[in-house]
């Protein structure tokens, strides 16, 4: 018997194509969008450090903070085409980039030529930038508040730290995205769902959970992903630089909600549980990038049916959930109670990751701006 998911995330089927795309943004145009939130903002007396991993961690970010206007070469030219080519000569010299192993006849791909599908890679690759650039803002706003509520002394002095990393992060996306690409897309619906869940829950620890474990979890492996993809230097070396700050990042909730989740009952867990699979959910839905497919002028549905039958889809899409399940298992979150996470990601495909690297201690060795500057000293 199949689970029925419609309480958790609205719908009984988790691949349901329809209910998928039935999530859209109405008011793309619209400047700023408000979320409404009423949290309490925590003053502590207690200025005594005592967490010692944390005041490690402020020590490490206050020494490896870096600057987007002197540290990067931005005269550096882009040519997205050329980009695009070499790209695809590296990782997948006998092409077939997407829709690998889908019989095509007869569907509305069959008539494309090479000009449509170096429109395709262009369009996917800026849509994946600007949902970084989008799931950056959000990141920058989760840090700030965790300024405000976390209770602890040692967590207020690094998320200071983390709110200027991530200003950091949106600057160096939005200025790639305006100088080299020439413009963005707007945030995918499925991803802004995500954010307002995260920043509108009153409790501290879900601003953590959401945003420290899922999406900068999800983020540090889809940047990896990427850094590995690309052959474009100023870019890689952009996502160097951002994965060094996100491997801190994803360390300090490891290291931050493994104590707080010691303190709580088992209900309470289990609404962790409840909103870490929903949040999965919803980053799975965001990786259909339905947006890319509409500026194309394609039948959205159609394409979505055909992405969902490539070969390379399942193992490509689950690589995203390896920082995020390890951290879940570090943090206690799998097996707690009757152990309903595990079956949810078993149910996701993701529980093979259980046993690889956490991020709690990781993020010393990915330092790359630290090495950059020991390399230059000599
Ligand atoms: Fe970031
Ligand atoms: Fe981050």
């Amino acid at each position: 018997m199949s689970t029925d998911y419609t309480n958790l995330i609205g719908r009984e089927d988790i691949n349901d194509l329809e209910a998928i795309l039935s999530v859209s943004n109405s008011d793309v145009n619209d400047v700023v969008h408000a979320v409404t939130s009423t949290t309490d903002a925590m003053f502590t007396w207690d200025y005594e450090q005592s967490r010692e991993p944390l005041v490690k961690l402020y020590e490490k970010a206050k020494t490896s903070q870096w600057n987007a206007s002197t540290d990067l070469d931005w005269s550096t030219e882009v040519d997205i085409e050329k980009v695009v080519l070499a790209n695809m000569a590296q990782n997948n010299p006998n092409g077939a980039m997407f829709f690998g192993g889908v019989d095509l006849a007869g569907t509305q791909f069959a008539k494309w030529g090479d000009k449509e599908w170096m429109q395709l890679a262009i369009e996917g690759n800026n849509w994946t930038l600007s949902q970084f650039m989008h799931g950056e803002q959000g990141a920058l706003i989760c840090t700030a508040r965790i300024v405000e509520t976390v209770p602890w002394i040692d967590a207020k002095y690094y998320a200071a730290t983390q709110v200027m990393d991530e200003a950091r992060h949106v600057e160096v996306f939005a200025r790639y995205l305006r100088e080299k690409l020439g413009g963005e897309y707007p945030i995918n619906a499925h991803l802004r769902m995500l954010l307002d869940d995260i920043i509108s829950d009153s409790r501290w620890d879900m601003t953590y959970l959401g945003m420290q474990i899922m999406v900068e979890g999800l983020a540090l492996a889809a940047f990896g992903f990427m850094h590995q993809m690309t052959t474009e230097p100023l870019l890689k070396k952009l996502l160097r630089y951002v994965m060094s700050d996100e491997a801190r990042h994803v360390a300090f909730g490891v290291l931050s909600l493994k104590e707080y989740y010691q303190e709580l009952t088992l209900a309470e867990i289990r609404e962790r549980q409840e909103f870490t699979f929903e949040a999965a959910v919803r980053m799975r839905d965001r990786f259909l990038q339905q947006e890319v497919w509409d500026r194309m002028g394609v039948d959205v549905k159609e394409a979505l049916q055909l992405v969902l039958l490539d070969e390379s889809r399942p193992m490509f899409q689950s690589m995203l959930f390896s920082k995020i399940v390890p951290n879940c298992k570090k943090l206690g979150l799998l097996d707690a109670g009757d152990g309903w996470l595990r079956q949810r990601f078993t149910e996701l495909g993701v529980i093979q990751f259980e046993d690889w690297a956490d991020t709690g201690e990781e993020y010393a060795m990915l330092d790359e701006v630290s090495k950059d500057r020991e390399a230059l000293a000599g």
